[in-house]
């Protein structure tokens, strides 16, 4: 198409405020919005009975044992937020996450009662041994005889390939797995196909970074490594062009759905993802401590918390997400909601 002259002028014929004069005209012209179905809500869920244990570092955000999931799992489904994201928080932990794979583990039960309470509404497993094992890591550790000690890479894809049938048994509509082991999508795509159930899509935590802002979220999961760290498998924060090794390993692995994790500070990521691959749907997952961040400064009186949630979590979409993990999910769809579907 030819340009035209008009299209081309520059000031003073072409002034942009004119647009921002009337509010409905900046409706009209807004590039990006907010909807309920842009968010997936993450939920722990803790062995044991008739348990809401808040999270202090999480304000709003509570553990619920099976048994009370109905409360949460109403409101979701009354904002119209299409998903939950499931972490265990077991009774037992052992060396090999044990619990994962149990029938009646934690989140075995509640994926089963959610699918009983609200049969469409889309159950997300968050697949990992970080919660499971006593140790911490998201995978099997193997000790050195120098002291050192490995997360085994393929010795872990056996055990969440099995975690991962067993939480599609009992009614898992996608698998995530997030413990960034080289693999996983091949492993689980073979494991869930030879199992019957190739309709299963895997969101793999492709683009994982070792990051500090998850701090919140191992009080809230207890699952915070009990010697060394997660920086032999998470990726190292500098590296931008890694992120795209990532995804496309994982794009010829045949993965349903990419993700980059965190959100906030990593939006040059998610906008290279989606670049590279415009194809493939690709979350964001806004961790807790972005969360936890707006939220203190918000109790300080610092910055006004509605605004700044709707603009974090508009900045992801910008940025090329085409839906966002967060724990704003609840507060963000109801505060869209209020406001006639627009944000
Ligand atoms: C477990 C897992 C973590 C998060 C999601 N899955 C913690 C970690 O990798 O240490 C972090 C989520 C958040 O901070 O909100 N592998």
């Amino acid at each position: 198409m030819t340009k035209t002259k008009e299209s081309t002028a520059s000031f003073p014929t072409t002034r942009l405020r004119r647009l921002r004069q009337h509010p409905k005209l900046r409706d009209l012209v807004r590039e990006h919005t907010l909807t309920a179905n842009d968010f997936v809500l993450p939920l722990f869920i803790k062995s044991g009975n008739n348990i809401k244990n808040h999270i202090d570092a999480m304000p709003g955000n509570y553990q619920w044992s099976v048994d009370r999931i109905e409360e949460v799992l109403d409101r979701v489904v009354e904002l119209k937020i299409p998903a939950v994201m499931l972490f265990g928080l077991p009774a037992n932990k052992d060396e090999i996450g044990s619990d994962a794979l149990h029938e009646n583990g934690v989140i075995q039960q509640a994926t089963r009662r959610a699918k009983q309470l609200h049969p469409d509404l889309l159950i997300m497993a968050d697949l990992c041994l970080c919660e499971y094992t006593a140790h911490g890591h998201c995978g099997v550790v193997e000790k050195k005889s120098d002291g050192h000690f490995e997360i085994h890479n393929d010795k872990t894809l056996a055990l969440l390939t099995e975690q991962a049938i067993s939480l599609v048994k009992v009614g898992a509509d996608v698998i995530a797995p997030s413990g960034m082991m080289d693999g996983v999508v091949t492993a689980l795509r073979h494991g869930l196909d030879a199992a019957g159930y190739s309709h299963i899509s895997i969101l793999n935590y492709s683009v994982k970074y070792a990051s500090a802002f998850y701090g919140p979220f191992r009080e809230a999961a207890d699952g915070a490594p009990q010697f060394g760290d997660r920086s032999t498998y998470q990726m190292d924060m500098p590296n931008a062009r890694e992120a795209l090794r990532e995804a496309a390993l994982d794009v010829e692995e045949g993965v349903d759905m990419l993700m980059v994790k965190p959100a906030g500070h990593y939006l040059d990521i998610i906008y290279r993802v989606k670049q590279q691959f415009p194809e493939i749907p690709l979350a964001a997952y806004q961790v807790s401590g972005e969360f936890s961040m707006i939220k203190a400064a918000a109790e300080k009186g610092w910055v006004n918390e509605e605004k700044v949630m709707l603009e974090s979590l508009l900045a992801i979409k910008r940025a090329g997400a085409d839906f966002i993990i967060t724990y704003y999910a609840l507060d963000a769809a109801q505060l869209i909601g209020s406001k006639d579907g627009k944000a």
